[in-house]
């Protein structure tokens, strides 16, 4: 049985008591589907799935994504990339920058990100000290300190989200050498727009759905008033109150809900100082599908009419 231990912070809770290896329960998992909604984090240690079981636990909570951009993944599973500055024979063995900017994973999308899944192999460290953290940020927390003058002026917008948005910054501002998008790329993924209060399907509660990372306007307003709104919307999600940081220990396998939080793979170490992840990322096909939720979560049927 999952034994959930709360950080006590904004987010963030240990899960033990259960093998990540084996089917789990019915019930075990919804009781970690409900801990990810209230904790939005968590952290399974001692618990690194090498590719098949991360792919496999990972397809329990919805479909994986297959980054067509990102050519560092485990051999004959592209669902499971690698995330890593390591090299072999000179040549990167993973993805060197993923995540080193404030975003919410697939909000480009129509279909949005639901979790990330990590599994820890190497961890940074420098004098006793870990480096290589990931931070993150409480969106739920956030909309629920929102003013009502402010809940009721956003009830019902919407936003755009466009992945080229994220993926240029990254080469002007972050010095990544990913190349541009190709036109092709572009067609695939064309900017989307998402309601900015979106309601959480674990916990009903309500999340500020825009991020530094991919949103690049509120829609139907105009684009001073939309750039303000925005960005106050922004500065208020990174309020310091909403933020919490994970350092790794290798082993960790962590699980972190995208619609809930933002994150950041801070960049605080050298190419000789070694980090290697392999990331499964799930999409919200299952998630807001109300035969799903009333399985898992039956609490949430009457919600769900
Ligand atoms: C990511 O954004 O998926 C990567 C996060 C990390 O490597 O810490």
């Amino acid at each position: 049985m999952p034994v959930i231990t709360p950080t006590g912070k904004t987010l963030g809770a240990t899960v033990s008591g259960v093998d990540l290896r084996q089917d789990l329960s019915r019930a075990d998992f919804g009781t970690i589907l409900r801990a990810l909604g209230e904790h939005g984090v968590l952290c399974f240690p001692g618990q690194a799935l090498e590719a098949a079981d991360l792919r496999r636990f990972s397809t329990r909570f919805g479909d994986l994504q297959v980054l067509k951009n990102i050519p560092h993944h485990e051999p004959g599973m592209p669902e499971v990339t690698i995330l890593s500055n390591v090299k072999v024979d000179g040549k990167l063995i993973g993805a060197p920058d993923a995540g080193q900017s404030w975003h919410t994973d697939m909000s480009y999308s129509t279909t949005i990100g639901f979790v990330n899944i990590l599994s820890a192999f190497q961890v940074p460290m420098r004098d006793g000290r870990v480096l290589g953290g990931t931070e993150f940020t409480n969106t739920q927390a956030a909309a629920a300190d929102l003013p009502k003058d402010m809940v009721d002026r956003l009830s019902g917008m919407t936003a755009t989200h466009d992945i080229e948005y994220y993926w240029e910054y990254m080469r002007r501002e972050k010095g990544s050498n990913r190349p541009p998008l190709t036109e092709e790329q572009k067609r695939q993924r064309p900017p989307v727009h998402h309601p900015v209060l979106l309601t959480h399907p674990i916990t009903g509660r309500k999340v500020i759905y825009v991020n530094p990372g991919f949103t690049t306007r509120i829609d139907g307003l105009p684009e001073r008033e939309s750039a303000d709104l925005l960005q106050h919307l922004l500065d208020h999600v990174m309020r310091d109150k909403y933020r919490y940081v994970h350092e790794w220990t290798v082993g960790d396998l962590l699980l972190w809900d995208h619609i809930g939080t933002w994150h950041f793979a801070r960049p605080d170490y050298g190419p000789d100082e070694h980090r290697l992840m392999k990331r499964c990322q799930v999409m919200a096909t299952k998630i807001f599908d109300p035969a799903f939720v009333r399985d898992v979560l039956p609490e949430r049927a009457a919600a769900l009419g």
